[in-house]
């Protein structure tokens, strides 16, 4: 374990003014690496629900996806070309350990070493995610989530991830998204497990927390001068209708969303809406364990909900913007000032540095008879949010970071592959990636931030800036 001092200089060289702003993109394992069943790697609960009849869209799967797992060298050198300073990927816990636990797959370990040696030699900081939802099956088959014994896994599988690439990565992320996988995956049965269950749903919720804590802790011991941190989403959460019924829906749904991780990881305490519900399953000694110190709070945004009135267990559920909020094609809504102003809450709320994890949007892309992408939805959007992002800062929220979700086009969850988010085009049929308009619109950005040698605080628009003030 390190001692406090020796964190705090961690942190402070890690976080000093002259490291600079980093731009950069973010994918996860099950969404890019495809090779899903090759050199020893075990099946997760997404292989296994794509498998299921009617859960994603058009039947598809992860097996192939973006063959990220042998075209890695050119996704790097994509990357390097449109010169991004960090790039965050989650690593695949079944790739590494079939079982979840027990022997170490020697082969899927060394894909990361030849990944993460690629991004150093190409000068990109890489930010390793732990988890990004493909849990191993065999974990799922003895309760997964919802087994309190999995903060163990966890934090075993954490240790070993942190003493192969410690030497080389030191930004870690324990989880992506839990508040996603646990309410779509064991409240609403939208994604893998595909549960719909109050018990289970709670359960899972605080055996994630603890977990979180565990890889935080055995991170520390692992890992010299790391830099740790879990990723969420954080999104106003507006009532679809005025109404009584619309409003307790919406702060109902809040809670979910929004506190249920942050509040106990960093306030050692679940808000009071959530502690009657996971009483049951608290242990003396839990909340410490759960509310380790981290060095950074990553940040999740789209688009604010607009939440009505359900029947389901939480009584509450997505419903739409009003007709005058402009939508993506995906249907999100695009609101940049609700990321201002998150951003703002968040920096209020928690004090710690804010690295924007996953921004971006889905968009009709499509190869004209040039051969290009022309998205210009997509960099309107990004143009927008990032402009909101420099209010927020320019306003005193600490954000050290950005990065765009995605670096390609992949596998959209219960989408399948209809939704296209990345930067690069990719051609499933022949594997050939294509960098759209807005990778050099990012670039030209990256590029001219960089040589102005000047913080995107000073980009911001005089009037806009006086607005905030
Ligand atoms: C986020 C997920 C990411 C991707 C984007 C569009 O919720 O973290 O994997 O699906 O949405």
């Amino acid at each position: 374990m390190m001692t406090a001092k020796s964190n705090s200089q961690t942190r402070r060289a890690l976080h000093s003014p002259k490291s600079g702003f980093l731009w950069g993109a973010s994918t996860s394992c099950f969404q890019i690496e495809g090779a899903a069943h090759i050199d020893g790697r075990g099946d997760s609960i997404w292989d296994v629900y794509c498998r299921q009849q009617g859960r994603v869209k058009d039947g598809d799967t992860g097996e192939v996806a973006c063959d990220h797992y042998h075209r890695y060298a050119e996704d790097v050198a994509l990357m390097r070309d449109m010169g991004l300073d960090a790039y965050r990927f989650s690593i695949a816990w079944p790739r590494v350990l079939p079982t979840g636990r027990g022997a170490a797959n020697e082969p899927g370990l060394a894909f990361y070493d030849r990944l993460v040696d690629a991004l150093l030699a190409a000068n990109i900081e890489p930010w390793i995610c732990l988890y990004h939802w493909d849990l191993p099956q065999a974990l799922d088959d003895v309760g997964g989530w919802q087994n309190r014994d999995i903060a163990g896994w966890f934090a075993d599988y954490a240790a070993l991830i942190g003493r192969r690439y410690g030497d080389r990565v030191k930004r870690f992320a324990t989880f992506n998204e839990p508040c996603v996988f646990t309410l779509f995956g064991y409240g609403f049965g939208w994604h893998a497990p595909g549960i719909a269950d109050k018990a289970a749903l709670h359960k899972a919720i605080h055996h994630v927390n603890l977990s979180h804590g565990a890889a935080i802790d055995a991170l520390r011991s692992a890992v010299r001068d790391v830099s740790v941190g879990a990723v969420h989403n954080r999104q106003p959460c507006y009532t679809a209708t005025p109404g009584p019924d619309d409003e307790a829906a919406a702060r109902r749904f809040s809670v979910y969303w929004n506190d249920a991780f942050p509040h106990p990881q960093h306030f050692a305490c679940y808000p009071p809406a959530l502690a009657e519900a996971i009483e049951p399953y608290l242990r003396p000694g839990d909340m410490a364990q759960i509310a380790r110190p981290v060095d950074w709070f990553g940040l999740n945004h789209y688009s604010p909900h607009y939440i009505k009135a359900d029947s389901n267990l939480l009584g509450a559920t997505f419903g739409a913007p009003p007709a005058e909020v402009p939508r993506t094609s995906i249907g999100w809504p695009i609101v940049p000032g609700a990321f201002r102003d998150t951003l703002l809450d968040l920096h209020r709320q928690f004090r710690v540095p804010i690295y924007v994890m996953e921004n971006g949007t889905a968009s009709e892309d499509q190869l004209d008879s040039r051969g290009a992408v022309q998205d210009d939805n997509r960099i309107l959007y990004l143009r927008a949010y990032t402009d909101a992002m420099n209010e927020a800062i320019a306003a005193g929220a600490d954000v050290r970071g950005y990065f765009v979700w995605s670096l390609l086009d992949n596998f959209e969850w219960g989408s399948g592959y209809s939704q296209r988010f990345g930067l690069v085009y990719v051609d499933f049929a022949t594997q050939r990636r294509i960098p759209k308009a807005s990778a050099r619109w990012y670039s030209d950005v990256i590029a001219a931030k960089r040589s102005a040698r000047v913080s995107v605080a000073a980009h911001v628009p005089a009037e806009a800036v006086a607005a905030q003030s």
